[in-house]
C-alpha cells in the first residue's frame, strides 16, 4: 500500500497543523478541472428530499465472508436481519435478530460509535466530494493535495510556515518507488473517472431519472430501503459496498489488493444490461422504454451512489476499528482516510474495467454436439471437485439457506426451473461460472473449469456445464440426457478418438 499516514502519536497530535498546511497547498494548487471539489453556491433553493444524501445509519456487514453460520430461515418481508438486528423491540424476527447481533463488533459495526466529531466531518467530506441529490458530483482529489495528504507530518513545537517547509523537504526525500505507485494509482483514477462518464451533467440527468423510475425501491442513497422495498422476496440492490451480483468483469484474485479491492464490480455494460432486460426471479424490472442516452445517465448515476456509498462504507468502517498504530481518524485524519479510500475505490472501478470475462465461442454444429457437450457437463457438475452439488443440493430444488455479504439471505438457485437472473442466454451462463457470485458466496471456477483449451474446437470445460445447465432446465432434454442408448453411442463415438472422457459413466440419473 502506497498511502502512508502518520503511525506516532505525535503525529496524531500534530493533525491541526497538517489540517492547516493541506488546505494551504490545496488552496496553492488552484482546482479549476472539473473532477475537483468545488464550493457549491448557495444558488438554488431545492426541495428538502433532494438538498442532502443522509449519512448512513444503518449497520455494516464488515466480515470478509458476511456473517459467520447459515439463516435460520426467510426473513419476513420488510425486516432485512440487519435491521431486525438494530431494532430488535420492532422485530417479528427475533431469532435472525439474535443471530446477527451475536456478532457486533466482529463481523457487523453500528454507525452509532462513530464520535460526533467524526460524523459532522464525514458528513461534510461527502457533501464536498459527491454533492447532493440534486447537484450530484464525484470528484477528485488534485495531484498536489494527495501528496501533501500523504506526506505531511506536521510538527507542533513549529509554525504553520516552518512545517511548509518541512512538507516541502519530506516530499524531496519521498522514495521515488512509492511516490510513483502513489502517483500511477491517481492517473488510473482520473482516467476511471473519465470512462465511468461522472461529469456534473449526465449525474444531474441520471438523478432525475432515478428519482422518477428507480429510487422507490433502492431509495435515495441506493441502499435499497425505497417505500416499495417492503415486499420484496429479492431485497432491492443496495449499491453502498459497490458491489454487484451480476458482472462479466473478473480482476484476476492475485492481483495486488487496493483498499477493499474490485471483487464484484461491474463494467458499464453489465449495468445496462440489468436495466434492459430488468432480472428475472426478482421485482427488478426491466426498462425498454428508456433511451439509450436515459440508461446511460441512469448507469452513471448508479455508479455514483455506489462510489459515494463505499467511499462511506471504508471510512467509516475503518474508523471504527482503530488499531494500535491508528489510534484515531478525527480531523484532519479522517480527510485523508476518506480521500485515500475515494482512489482506492475509483482505481478498483478500473481495474474491474480492464478485465472482461473472455468467452469463448461455443463450437456447436448440430443437436449431437449439444448434447455430447451436455453430457460431459453431467459429469463435471456432478463431481466433488466442483462441488455445484453441496450448494445447489437436488439441483437446487431442495432449500439452503445462506448469507449474501450484506447480510441478507440467499439461496443456491433452483437450476432445474431455468431462471437466471444474470440473464439465460449462453454466455451468461459461462460468465456466472467463470465469475462466480461474488457477494452471494457462489465461488468462481475460472481456475478449475477455465483451464487450458482441453478441446481446442470443441466447447471448453465451462461451456460443458452451460449446456448441462441448459438442458437440465428442459423437461424434454433432460429425458434424453438419460436414455442408455445415448450415453453408449457417444462413449462409442469418443472410444474412437482416444477420448475417455464418458467412460466412467455408467449410468445418467437426474433426481430431485
Ligand atoms: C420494483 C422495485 C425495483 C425498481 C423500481 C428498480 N429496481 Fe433495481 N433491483 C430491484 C431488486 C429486487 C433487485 C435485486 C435482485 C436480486 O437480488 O437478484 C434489484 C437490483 C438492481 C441492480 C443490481 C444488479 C446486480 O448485478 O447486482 C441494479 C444495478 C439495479 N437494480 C438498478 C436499478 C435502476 C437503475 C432502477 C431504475 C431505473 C431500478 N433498479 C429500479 C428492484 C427494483
Ligand atoms: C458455495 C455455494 C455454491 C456453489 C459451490 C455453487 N453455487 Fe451456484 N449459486 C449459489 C448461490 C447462493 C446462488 C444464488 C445467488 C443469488 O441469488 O444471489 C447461485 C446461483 C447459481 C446460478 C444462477 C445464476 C443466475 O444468473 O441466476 C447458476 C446457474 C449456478 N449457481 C450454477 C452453479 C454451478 C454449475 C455450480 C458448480 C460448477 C455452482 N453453481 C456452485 C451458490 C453456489
Amino acid at each position: 500500500m502506497v498511502w502512508l499516514l502518520p503511525r506516532t502519536r505525535e503525529a496524531v497530535r500534530s493533525r491541526q497543523h497538517r489540517g492547516i498546511i493541506t488546505a494551504v497547498v490545496i488552496a496553492m494548487s488552484g482546482c479549476a478541472d472539473s473532477y475537483l471539489p468545488a464550493t457549491r453556491g448557495a444558488g438554488s433553493v431545492p426541495s428538502a428530499d433532494v438538498s442532502h444524501y443522509p449519512l448512513r445509519t444503518d449497520w455494516l456487514v464488515v466480515g470478509k465472508t458476511g456473517l459467520d453460520g447459515a439463516p435460520k430461515r426467510w426473513p419476513t418481508p420488510g425486516f432485512s436481519p440487519l435491521k431486525s438486528a438494530q431494532f430488535p423491540q420492532l422485530t417479528p424476527d427475533r431469532d435472525l435478530a439474535e443471530d446477527v447481533r451475536a456478532q457486533l463488533g466482529r463481523n457487523v459495526l453500528d454507525p452509532a460509535n462513530l464520535t460526533s466529531g467524526q460524523v459532522s466531518r464525514l458528513a461534510r467530506l461527502l457533501d464536498e466530494y459527491f454533492g447532493t441529490p440534486l447537484q450530484p458530483c464525484v470528484r477528485l482529489p488534485d495531484w498536489p493535495a494527495l501528496m501533501v495528504l500523504s506526506q505531511a507530518r506536521a510538527d507542533v513545537q513549529k509554525g504553520v510556515l516552518a512545517n511548509l517547509a518541512l512538507v516541502g523537504q519530506r516530499l524531496q526525500s519521498w522514495e521515488a518507488g512509492s511516490r510513483q505507485a502513489l502517483r500511477r494509482q491517481w492517473d488510473q483514477a482520473l482516467q476511471t473517472w473519465k470512462l465511468l462518464r461522472l461529469d456534473d451533467a449526465t449525474l444531474a440527468r441520471g438523478s432525475v431519472l432515478y428519482r422518477r423510475w428507480c429510487l422507490a425501491c433502492h431509495g435515495p442513497t441506493g441502499a435499497g430501503d425505497g417505500r416499495q422495498a417492503v415486499a420484496q422476496a429479492a431485497w432491492p440492490r443496495d449499491y453502498r459496498q459497490g458491489i454487484f451480483k451480476f458482472t462479466t468483469a473478473f480482476p484476476p484474485p492475485d492481483l495486488p489488493r487496493v483498499g477493499r479491492g474490485p471483487a464484484g464490480k461491474p463494467l458499464r455494460a453489465d449495468l445496462i444490461r440489468t436495466l434492459r432486460r430488468g432480472i428475472d426471479g426478482s421485482m427488478m424490472p426491466a426498462f425498454p422504454h428508456l433511451s439509450d442516452e436515459e440508461i446511460e445517465a441512469l448507469v452513471s448515476y448508479v455508479i455514483h451512489l455506489s462510489i459515494r456509498g463505499e467511499t462511506e462504507f471504508a471510512t467509516m468502517a475503518r474508523a471504527m476499528q482503530p488499531t494500535e498504530e491508528d489510534p484515531d481518524f478525527e480531523g484532519p485524519e479522517l480527510d485523508a482516510l476518506f480521500v485515500k479510500n475515494l482512489v482506492d475505490v475509483l482505481y478498483n472501478w478500473g481495474a474491474a474495467a480492464q478485465h472482461p470475462i473472455p468467452i469463448p465461442p461455443h463450437y456447436l454444429r448440430n443437436e449431437d454436439d449439444r448434447l455430447l457437450s451436455a453430457l460431459r457437463g453431467y459429469k463435471l457438475y456432478n463431481s466433488a471437485e466442483f462441488g455445484c452439488a453441496s450448494c445447489h443440493v437436488k439441483y437446487g430444488s431442495e432449500q439452503q439457506l445462506k448469507w449474501d455479504l450484506w447480510g441478507g439471505v440467499v439461496q443456491p438457485r433452483n437450476l432445474l426451473l431455468g431462471v437466471y437472473r444474470g440473464g439465460r442466454r449462453g454466455q451468461d451462463l459461462y460468465a456466472r461460472l467463470y465469475g462466480g457470485i461474488h457477494p452471494s458466496g457462489m465461488p468462481s471456477f475460472r481456475n478449475t473449469l477455465a483451464t487450458g483449451p482441453s478441446y481446442p474446437d470443441r466447447p471448453d470445460k465451462i461451456w460443458n456445464v452451460v449446456h448441462f445447465l441448459q438442458a437440465l432446465a428442459d423437461p424434454y432434454d433432460r429425458q434424453r440426457l438419460q436414455d442408455p442408448q445415448l450415453l453408449e453411442r457417444f462413449k462409442k463415438r469418443l472410444r474412437q478418438q482416444g477420448d475417455l472422457f464418458l467412460d466412467d459413466v455408467t449410468r445418467v440419473t437426474i433426481d430431485f
